[in-house]
C-alpha cells in the first residue's frame, strides 16, 4: 500500500521567525509519526534555519523550485546540489504558478527534473489542467501532454524517487477544491498513463498528492480517494494547526 505524502507549500510567505515557529509547530504536532510522510516546502532563504528546526525528525524540507544545472552565470538561480547542500530531500517542480507566470514549459520542467533526481533530490512534479481547459473537455489531453512532456527519459528506475500532484489550476487558492470524485477520476487517469510510460509497478508504486485548497473539513474526503495518496497544501500549510489536521487526515 501506498504511504500518504503531505506537503506544504509555503510558496512566497512567512519571515523567517514565522517560519521558523511553522516548522516548529509541524514537528511538534508530527512527533515521531511515520504512518504518513510529512515534508514543508519553505521559501528558498529560510531553508537552512528550518533545516535545522527539522533536522533529526519525521518531517522532510523540500524547495519549490530549481534550475536545471549544477553551477555557473545563472543569477539569482538554485541549483539542486545547493538544496541538497541546505539539507533539502525534495524539489517541487512545474507548480501551475511557475507553468503560468514565469512561462515554465515541460521541457525545462524535464530538465530540472533530471538535474534534481541527478543530485540526489526526490521531485514533487505537479501537473493540471485551467478552467478553460476543463470545460472544454481537454482535461486528460493536458493532463497527458503535462506528464509526456515533464517525464520524458524518465525510466522506471528514476520514476521511483518522483512524486505526482495533481493540482486543477481552478483549484489553486480558490477556496473552490475538485470533487473526490472529480480528484479521484484524474487521478486515476494519471496512474494509468504512468503505466503505459513506465510500466504496471511504477505506476502502482507511484504516490499522486491532489493539491487545490486541501483543507482540514474536506482533507478526509479527497484521501480516502483509492488514487489519492496524499495533498500538496498552500494556504492551509501556513498554520500548524490546520496542516496537521490534513496530515492526520492522512493516516488511516
Ligand atoms: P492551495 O495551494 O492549497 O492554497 O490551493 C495549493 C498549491 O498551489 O500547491
Amino acid at each position: 500500500m501506498r504511504k500518504k505524502f503531505i506537503a506544504g507549500n509555503w510558496k512566497m510567505n512567512t519571515s523567517g521567525i514565522d517560519g521558523e515557529l511553522l516548522a516548529a509547530g509541524v514537528v511538534n504536532g508530527v512527533a515521531d509519526e511515520t504512518r504518513v510522510t510529512v515534508a514543508v516546502c519553505p521559501p528558498f532563504p529560510f531553508l537552512a534555519r528550518i533545516a535545522q528546526v527539522v533536522k533529526g525528525t519525521p518531517v522532510a524540507l523540500g524547495a519549490q523550485n530549481c534550475y536545471p544545472k549544477a553551477n555557473g552565470a545563472f543569477t539569482g538561480e538554485i541549483s539542486p546540489g545547493m538544496l541538497i547542500d541546505v539539507g533539502c530531500q525534495y524539489v517541487i517542480v512545474g507548480h501551475s504558478e511557475r507553468r503560468q507566470i514565469f512561462k515554465e514549459s515541460d521541457a525545462f520542467i524535464n530538465q530540472k527534473i533530471h538535474a534534481a533526481l541527478g543530485a540526489g533530490l526526490r521531485v514533487i512534479l505537479c501537473i493540471g489542467e485551467t478552467l478553460d481547459e476543463r470545460q472544454s473537455n481537454r482535461t486528460e489531453a493536458v493532463l497527458d501532454a503535462q506528464l509526456t512532456g515533464s517525464l520524458a527519459n524518465v525510466t522506471a528506475e528514476l520514476l521511483r524517487n518522483v512524486v505526482l500532484a495533481y493540482e486543477p489550476v481552478w483549484a489553486i487558492g480558490t477556496g473552490v477544491n475538485a470533487t473526490p470524485q472529480q480528484a479521484q477520476d484524474a487521478h486515476a487517469f494519471v496512474r494509468k498513463r504512468v503505466g503505459q510510460l513506465c510500466g504496471a509497478a511504477a505506476a502502482q508504486a507511484i504516490v499522486i498528492q491532489y493539491g487545490g485548497s486541501v483543507k482540514p473539513d474536506n482533507a478526509a474526503t479527497l484521501l480516502g480517494q483509492p488514487d489519492v495518496d496524499g495533498a500538496l497544501v498552500g494556504g492551509a500549510s501556513l498554520k500548524a494547526d490546520d496542516f496537521l489536521e490534513i496530515v492526520r487526515a492522512g493516516i488511516q
